[in-house]
């Protein structure tokens, strides 16, 4: 991994610093529902603005489309992120132009100032080199801590950061020394565990897995094309049955590779998606043709975490079930657990991500336990992918 620049390389005091961060967190009616974001940003802010840095906060929130929407105002997180850094955070009603360099010449030394959404100017998105300039021109320095849109080549990650001197943020450096633990360079075996409902969204990300573990277990939704595909009857399970070409050409891939694939032995089936429905307990072998596969059974649960076991990192992404209804969540909890007591005896690396992933970790209990979840969605998926992400080869480059 080539080397990126971090907080530790560089002097900020009296220095006027553009930190990039990903503020788009979820809110209703103007208040934030979830500041998981906000509070894994703020040591960065608090440490430039303690080394006596002018510290100006930039981020997108939503998809306003290059429009100025109220809406989609970031006003609203003037307060959660002075609360999180523990200073009256000044506010700038645009991100370029007179009203933000106003707002950053008023700047004192430790001060910090929250400009108005990046993405009500289309320069952002387009990556437009004189709207990177007008953001250049409010600072000194550049520091990357939006992990979560560095599959994003937009001004504020890629264009600032080719104009000024870019560093890390701490919590980048924390996602990207993670990231590097757990597929880069990882103490094996390794193993993967992705769930979720489609294999059509995760074809990518499989493909480059089965090269990189040893271990590939496979859940949710997806789990059944791959059953099917082997000629497994699933009843009326969700699956996307066009697809059994592919799933069986990854299959071959990694048997190819020497990557292990964990199926389903037995599976959780119930006449429909509900809560409260009957339910039963079959070997993947006997699942009724008018009913449908909704988790991994308890045999599949054990199998899998025999074989967590015996491996030193794990790599976690999507559901093994439909974890939003008890109790199809079981499979999945079960499993988190069993990762979550092998982290704590030290005995395996334990990295997870992606939207639904942190809800059903969160779920299972175990988010304080995982050695490191990640708050990126979209962007996390994309490094299992095996993609190149923006943000963070401009940092290295
Ligand atoms: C996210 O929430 O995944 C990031 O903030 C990126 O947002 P985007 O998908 O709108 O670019
Ligand atoms: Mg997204």
């Amino acid at each position: 991994m080539a080397a990126f620049k971090t907080l530790d390389q560089v002097d900020v005091a009296g220095r006027r610093v553009l930190v990039r961060l990903d503020l788009n967190v979820p809110m209703k009616d103007g208040r934030v529902t979830d500041a998981t974001r906000i509070e894994r940003a703020a040591p960065t802010v608090r440490e430039l603005a303690g080394k006596g840095a002018k510290v100006i906060v930039a981020s997108h929130y939503g998809r306003p489309k290059g429009r100025r929407d109220p809406e989609m105002s970031l006003s609203p997180l003037v307060d959660p992120l002075s609360a999180a850094v523990g200073r009256k955070v000044a506010f700038a009603a645009d991100c370029v132009g007179p009203d933000a360099e106003a707002v950053v010449d008023g700047l004192a030394d430790g001060g910090v100032a929250l400009l108005e959404n990046l993405r009500f100017h289309a320069g952002e998105e387009a990556n437009d080199p004189e709207f990177a300039d007008a953001l250049a021109a409010l600072c000194d320095l550049y520091v990357d801590d939006a992990f979560s849109a560095s599959h994003r080549a937009h001004a504020s990650i890629d264009g600032v950061a080719r104009r000024r001197p870019a560093y890390a943020g701490r919590l980048m450096q924390a996602e990207l020394e993670a990231l590097s633990r757990a597929l880069e360079s990882p103490a094996r075996p390794v193993a993967a565990v992705v769930g979720g409902a489609k294999v059509s969204t995760k074809l990518e990300l499989l493909g480059n897995l089965v090269e990189k573990v040893d271990i590939l277990a496979i859940g949710g939704g997806m789990a059944n094309t791959f059953l099917h595909a082997q000629g497994v009857e699933i009843g009326r399970s969700l699956a996307e049955r066009d697809l059994a070409d592919t799933a069986r050409a990854i299959l071959a891939k990694a048997e190819s590779r020497g990557c292990e694939i964990l199926l389903a032995l037995d599976a959780v089936v119930a006449d429909t998606l509900a809560a409260g429905v009957a339910t039963a307990v079959v070997g993947v072998d006997a699942v009724p043709a008018d009913r449908m596969i909704l988790d991994v059974g308890p045999a599949t649960v054990a199998a899998m975490a025999e074989r967590l076991a015996a491996c030193r990192t794990l790599v976690w992404n999507g559901p093994l079930g439909a974890f939003e209804t008890a109790p199809f969540d079981a499979g999945t909890t079960a499993l988190a657990r069993a990762a979550a007591e092998l982290t704590d005896q030290g005995r395996l690396l334990t990295v997870a991500g992606g939207g639904d992933t942190v809800a059903a970790l969160a779920h299972a209990g175990v988010l304080e336990r995982f050695s490191y979840v990640s708050t990126a969605g979209g962007a996390f998926l994309e490094w299992l992918e095996g993609k190149e992400l923006p943000g963070v080869a401009v940092l290295r480059a």
